[in-house]
């Protein structure tokens, strides 16, 4: 069946859900408070970089089932389900998680509710905020007891995020369990399509389904540390922290995903999310319990650093030297930078005097706007052009093909930092090439 939805927030989650929910069946109506980005999806443009979002987006819009809009009243007006999927992010001098945009959206759409509603909300929050803000939905909202919340996590991946929204390997929603019953209701009448393909569909409180989130990535976040942490160890015995994760990988509790060394994590949420953590564990007095994750945002720092520091070695000093740094975005198949270790270290780089230019296939302009005095190149080669050290900084497939042959010619010096230990480093070495892994061959 049908539902009449409105998304809040068009960003990687709000975009993708909204476009996910047309695909659904539903009829769809994204809500931002940014004009020119409502303008762009109204046309049927992804303002980022998603792959095969484009084409879904543009489906629906030219089906109809799917419109953009700045207006709260028609969102309001328009549907019965309405989904919060705005940003949650770090707080500025702090580790908190900034819940305005979450807040504005409940002030706005809540005072507009006059008949039965269901608020869902997908955002990332410190446990304890669905409560509170059912509470605040009940006093605001005319049509009160009949206006209902569920928190209802998101665990999509960027460059995933279409295939993650339509296959979801689970569903999680928070009830209020002093009021079950009718929340559910609504979200298996929305999930009816994948809750038939028997995806799990867990049920539970709104402080646990908050929690899930969190945890998850914590796990994830610990997962790369850890493996990362190992890769240190390697550094300093001559071992091979990749082999070391297939062997570890093949006991199935412990498993090959995420023990990939390298330049860590980054990204709109493992950084920020663990910090957020952080920050409630210490307002609810059980700081100790998640002290280990301070450890864990430090190793993962630590691998920038010691790249920059890894490439000064190499190069006998960084004053002058020109180095390609290939990538910027903090993962391949997106051209999201925030907190990205590629950019990181290219800028690190740069403040110790190297030369650097910079080239990734999808986030060089979003690069420049926060590093505008890096040089940005509109190919790899391009780049490496008389480089004394080439640094693969994100694993784009386009950089894990180059030929390490037809590079030599190119560069000034065949050097290379292996940051994602994602080249075949024998072709490399047998080129001619210096390289350097992470947690491997003298890294
Ligand atoms: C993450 C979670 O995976 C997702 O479930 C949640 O909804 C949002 O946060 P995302 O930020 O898109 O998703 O990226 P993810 O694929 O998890 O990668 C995060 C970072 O970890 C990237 O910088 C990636 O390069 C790094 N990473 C990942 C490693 O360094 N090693 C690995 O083995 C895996």
């Amino acid at each position: 069946m049908s539902e009449r939805i409105s998304v809040f927030g068009t960003g990687y989650l709000g975009a993708t859900h909204a476009a996910g929910m047309a695909e659904l069946g539903h009829e769809v109506i994204g809500v931002d408070i940014d004009p020119a980005k409502i303008a762009r999806l109204s046309a049927g443009e992804v303002p980022f970089y998603e792959p095969g979002l484009p084409e879904l987006l543009k489906r629906h819009v030219d089906s109809g089932r799917l419109r953009f809009t700045t207006d709260v009243h028609d969102a309001a007006e328009f549907a019965d389900v309405h989904f919060i999927g705005v940003g949650t992010p770090q707080v500025r001098g702090g580790y908190a998680a900034d819940v305005s945009q979450v807040e504005s959206v409940i002030e706005e759409l809540g005072p507009l509710l006059t008949r039965p509603a269901t608020i869902l909300g997908k955002s990332t929050v410190p446990v304890g905020t669905a409560e509170r803000l059912a509470a605040r939905l009940r006093e605001i909202a005319p049509a009160g007891d009949e206006v209902d919340l569920g928190w209802n996590p998101e665990f999509l991946r960027e460059g995933f995020a279409v295939q993650d929204t339509l296959r979801p390997d689970r569903l999680v929603l928070g009830i209020d369990r002093d009021r079950p019953g009718r929340v559910e209701q609504v979200a298996r009448r929305v999930y009816a399509a994948m809750l038939e393909r028997d995806t799990p569909f867990l049920v539970t409180d709104y402080a646990t389904s908050e929690l899930v989130k969190v945890s998850a990535n914590a796990f994830l976040a610990t997962k790369i540390s850890f493996i990362n942490a190992i890769a240190e160890v390697c550094e300093a015995t001559g071992a091979d922290v990749r082999d070391l994760a297939d062997a570890i990988g093949h006991d199935e509790r412990i498993g090959r995903k995420f023990l990939g060394a390298g330049l860590g994590f980054g990204g709109g949420c493992l950084p920020k999310d663990i910090r957020a953590f952080m920050a409630r564990a210490g307002e609810l007095g059980v700081d100790q319990a998640l002290a280990f994750l301070r450890e864990v945002d430090g190793v993962n720092m630590r691998r920038r650093e010691h790249a920059v520091t890894l490439a000064e070695r190499m190069l006998g000093g960084l004053d002058g030297a020109r180095i390609a740094v290939l990538g910027a975005a903090f993962k391949p198949d997106s051209d999201d930078i925030r907190d990205s270790p590629a950019l990181d270290v290219a800028g690190g780089l740069h403040l110790r005097g190297a030369k650097v230019v910079v080239h990734d296939p999808e986030a060089n302009a979003n690069a420049a706007r926060i590093w505008p005095t890096l040089t940005y190149a509109d190919d790899a080669l391009e780049a490496c052009r008389d480089a004394e050290l080439v640094i693969v900084a994100t694993e784009w497939k386009q950089f894990r093909t180059l030929d390490p042959q037809a590079l030599t010619s190119i560069v000034a010096s065949p050097r290379v930092i292996d940051g994602r230990n994602c080249l075949p480093s024998e072709d490399w070495i047998e080129a001619g090439w210096e390289y350097r892994g992470m947690g491997r061959l003298a890294g």
